[in-house]
């Protein structure tokens, strides 16, 4: 089976160019002006179109049993979302709860995933325990083909790991080569708050942000960059949403300590008067850490401009607006958080990123494709577009103009955060591994056809 895209204008990272390309198999293997089409090939005309690299999201939750209930995504609605948005791998969180074996742990999320889910995929393996049987565990993980552990220092007595645990995790992580990707908000500093604000009567869904206000975070960051710098592990600060936190980040990097920044589109776009909606509207937009004051977003879109930032994601975490989100009616610690947007992270850095001229092409390329493929061992198979390379290529419609609705959305949650958004592009044709997998807001591809991609550890 082969494939031929004609005429597009193909833009990486760091080139752009009129081409063609052609794939054979799952690969990319001839890229040139005025390829020929062998009989049989399946030619897609991307005149007038850009060619991205397959766009990859570091940091989804499918499976998530999490403040006692469960996301509402499978493999199967998920994977759809993403390929419709031009999301070509997903990087998904396994988070075990800390009575679970991780072993088990980690190969219930697999089975979550494989057979069903139609994009390729991999997990960051969740550390919420640290024993001598989680140890061997997850050296048996890392063979298994992990390269990247995930942390929380929020969500106390759920996922949140003690300082003895963080740093023996960053100490094996520094011998496998393993990066550890935080969660960074002090979990003491949290359920205090929380505490005081119950006690006041707060408890409507504006006052989530009150209860993990900047400093939460940054603290957070800065215990990280702390523990980072003693044991020379390479860390990756997962969904960064402030100054103050990026301060600290920045910071230990000037010291020498290896830390790779991930912000949300989320965080990009949408600010904290949004959980200050009236009549629990507020709830769509609660999550952790939360939406911030507004100054934020221009800090962060700079951060990506000048590379402080690295790396674009969604923290997908689909919960139902009529039937979760009501568990915090009464008590906004018990709204399920998060803000679902698998699909459309990359019609929202394009429209209100690139379109607005905050960001170039270059940079949307390199934060939700090229530097998450070089930051978590996929490169250059995944986020490059050159000979070799897996033929996973978005065909992108800037001409495009339409509007976000929850009517139209794959993503198997009840509402859209961004409901009645203006959208100017979207992909238009999405192909995993050399096979049309979305043509134009459908779905076309195979459920199943997802591979688990195996990576090896390289941050030593
Ligand atoms: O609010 C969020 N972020 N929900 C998902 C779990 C997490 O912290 O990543
Ligand atoms: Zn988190
Ligand atoms: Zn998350």
């Amino acid at each position: 089976m082969s494939l031929l895209i004609k005429n597009g204008e193909i833009v990486t990272a760091d080139s752009r160019y009129i081409a063609d390309i052609y794939c054979e198999g799952e690969t990319i293997t001839k890229i040139d002006r005025n390829l020929a089409a062998p009989a049989g090939t399946e030619v897609i005309d991307a005149k007038g179109k850009y060619v991205f690299p397959g766009f990859i999201d570091p940091h989804v939750h499918i499976y998530l049993p999490f403040m006692g209930t469960f996301s509402k995504d499978t493999y199967e609605t998920g994977s759809q979302a993403a390929l419709v948005g031009g999301t070509t791998t997903l990087i998904e969180m396994c988070c075990p709860a800390k009575k679970d074996d991780a072993l088990a742990s980690f190969e219930l999320w697999m089975s979550q995933a494989v057979g069903k889910s139609a994009c390729d995929f991999s997990f960051h393996m969740g550390v919420s325990r640290f024993d001598p049987q989680t140890e061997g565990q997850l050296r048996e993980i890392v063979q298994r083909g992990i390269s990247s552990f995930k942390i929380f220092l929020a969500y106390k007595g759920a996922f949140g790991v003690d300082d003895t645990e963080l740093y023996r995790t960053l100490k094996l992580a520094k011998e496998l080569g393993v990066v550890v990707t935080a969660h960074c908000e002090n979990e003491t500093l949290v359920a205090e708050r929380c505490k005081e604000l119950l006690a006041a009567g707060k408890t409507n869904p504006g006052q989530h942000h009150e209860s993990r206000p900047p400093a939460v975070e940054a603290e957070g960051v800065h215990h990280l960059m702390s523990f980072a710098e003693l044991t020379g592990a390479s860390v990756y600060i997962v969904h960064l949403s402030c100054k103050e936190s990026l301060d600290q980040a920045i910071a230990a990097r000037q010291r020498g300590v290896r830390v790779g920044v991930e912000t949300l589109i989320q965080y990009l776009t949408l600010d904290k008067t949004y959980a200050e909606l009236p009549k629990f509207e507020g709830a769509k937009y609660v999550m952790s850490p939360p939406l911030r004051d507004k100054r934020n977003q221009s800090v962060l879109w700079n951060g990506l401009r000048d590379g402080l930032i690295n790396t674009v994601a969604t923290d997908h975490a689909p919960f139902d607006f009529k039937k979760q989100k009501p568990m915090g009616k009464a008590d906004f610690t018990k709204i399920p958080n998060g803000i679902p947007s698998l699909e459309e992270r990359i019609n929202l850095l394009y429209t209100y990123g690139v379109r607005t001229g905050k960001i170039d092409l270059h940079t949307m390329v390199n934060a939700a494709s090229t530097q998450v493929a070089k930051q978590f061992d996929l490169f250059p198979k995944k986020g490059a577009i050159q000979p070799g390379a897996d033929a996973d290529l978005v065909v992108f419609d800037p001409n495009y103009r339409g509007k976000i609705s929850v009517k139209t959305q794959h993503m198997a949650v009840d509402y859209s955060a961004f409901e009645g958004w203006p959208l100017e592009g979207r992909a238009s044709v999405v192909t995993v591994r050399g096979q049309v997998a979305a043509r134009d807001g459908k779905f076309t591809g195979k459920l199943g056809r997802g591979k688990f991609l195996k990576r090896k550890p390289s941050h030593f």
